[in-house]
């Protein structure tokens, strides 16, 4: 017991000076090396060795006045009863841009057509785009504005969910607030919420299916994605996703989902619907607030891997099959739509040849000696 118990404590040891001779390495290093490998080791060994976020929570706490600018803008659009008296499994929000009326009228006649889900599912999925204001100096050459055109198009559909602040990149988490206070204040009793970029495209019948899996589990603190682990903060100016010391002074973010589309139970929209009530939301990247949010409340994200984030999935049915969310569709959305939903998809994928031919295309397709932005090659066992 005793010689266990010494030998236990060696580990313990050798550990720590690991740790330390990482840290130090680390500390020398700093200023000559902040380069892209550098950030990341700084920010996995910060990430997995030292990683405390509670600290987070109480520097970014503001009194509820304060927090209050961040959510309470005037609805331009708006369907309060979008909801109202049905049993709704999926609220999903599509983030787009006032000028991107093409890329919503793709979802609408395909992975995010109510109708067909509803006949041919038999489930209640509702799909809002979320947007801010236009800028108002733009106006198309015919006179119209971007916001009568805006208010047309929802004649048509009904379903654009606006607000009055400027739409752009750096407002990016302004979207994701109002997002969760419509759902409590709209959508409350929806099992899950989902929120995607309008690139995206959603597997609907396989996420479905997935949902209602779950959901008839019973299974709460439930958020789903492509995660990040340990990211760092980019300190670069240049970047599109630089953020200053003084918006966030630490070396890494807390885990979250890429923003390209993630999903989360009532339960955990309702908790970081709570914990935006007293967060300073001025990080506008909108997918790391989320994770600082979800720290707050105790609810950290799982790794789904047909979630692909920013990533996209290839062109086959042994994919079709399994796939959830793959990113960068625009123009091929009608073509993809048609074949990922193919009665063909499922009958070539069953079985015991059809399972053991879709396994070996995986692997030729995911597990590349070289680096692609798709699904991991994990998602070929599975
Ligand atoms: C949605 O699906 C329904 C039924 O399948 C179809 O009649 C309708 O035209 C579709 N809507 C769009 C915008 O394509
Ligand atoms: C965000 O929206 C507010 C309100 O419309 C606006 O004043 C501000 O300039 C916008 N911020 C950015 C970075 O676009
Ligand atoms: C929120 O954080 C920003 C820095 O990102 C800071 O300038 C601002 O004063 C903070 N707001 C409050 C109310 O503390
Ligand atoms: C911050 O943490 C405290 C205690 O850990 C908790 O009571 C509080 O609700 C958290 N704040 C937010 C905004 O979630």
């Amino acid at each position: 017991m005793f010689v266990n118990f010494r030998r236990i404590r060696k580990c313990q040891c050798v550990q720590l000076m690991t740790t330390c001779l990482v840290l130090s390495v680390v500390m020398v290093c700093w200023e000559q090396l902040d380069n892209n490998v550098v950030s990341h080791v700084k920010s996995y060994s910060y990430r997995y060795l030292v990683n405390r976020f509670t600290y987070l929570n109480k520097s970014l706490t503001i009194p509820r006045e304060q927090a209050r600018s961040f959510s309470n803008f005037r609805y331009l659009l708006d369907h309060p009863r979008k909801c109202a008296d049905q049993d709704v499994l999926l609220l999903l929000f599509v983030k787009t841009s006032p000028e991107n009326t093409e890329r919503r009228n793709a979802i609408r006649s395909t992975w995010g057509n109510e109708t067909y889900i509803q006949n041919t599912l038999g489930v209640t999925v509702k799909v809002v785009f979320v947007l801010g204001a236009p800028q108002t100096a733009k106006e198309k050459p015919d006179g119209v504005t971007f916001q009568q055109q805006l208010i047309h198009e929802d004649g048509l559909h009904g379903d654009l969910i606006q607000q009055d602040f400027l739409d752009s990149f750096h407002n990016l988490t302004l979207k994701l607030i109002m997002q969760f206070h419509w759902m409590h204040s709209r959508c409350a009793h929806a099992h899950f919420l989902m929120t995607a970029d309008d690139d995206i495209f959603v597997h609907m019948p396989n996420l479905v299916k997935y949902l209602q899996d779950v959901s008839g589990k019973g299974i709460t603190d439930f958020w789903i994605g492509r995660v990040h682990r340990g990211a760092p903060p980019i300190r670069s100016k240049d970047s599109k996703y630089y953020v200053s010391y003084e918006m966030y002074q630490w070396l890494s973010y807390p885990d979250y989902t890429a923003g390209a589309g993630y999903v989360v139970s009532g339960d955990v929209a309702d908790k970081i619907y709570q914990a935006t009530l007293t967060l300073n939301a001025s990080l506008y990247i909108d997918d790391v607030f989320m994770g600082i949010c979800a720290n707050a409340v105790g609810v950290s994200p799982q790794e789904h891997v047909y979630f692909s984030g920013e990533g996209k999935a290839p062109y086959h049915l042994c994919i079709y099959d399994q796939m959830m969310t793959s990113h960068g569709h625009v123009e091929d959305i009608y073509d993809l739509w048609k074949a990922a939903t193919h009665p063909q998809v499922k009958q070539k994928a069953s079985g015991l040849l059809g399972r053991l031919y879709c396994t070996a295309v995986k692997v030729a397709l995911l597990c590349k000696p070289y680096y692609v932005n798709t699904y991991s090659c994990k998602a070929a066992f599975l």
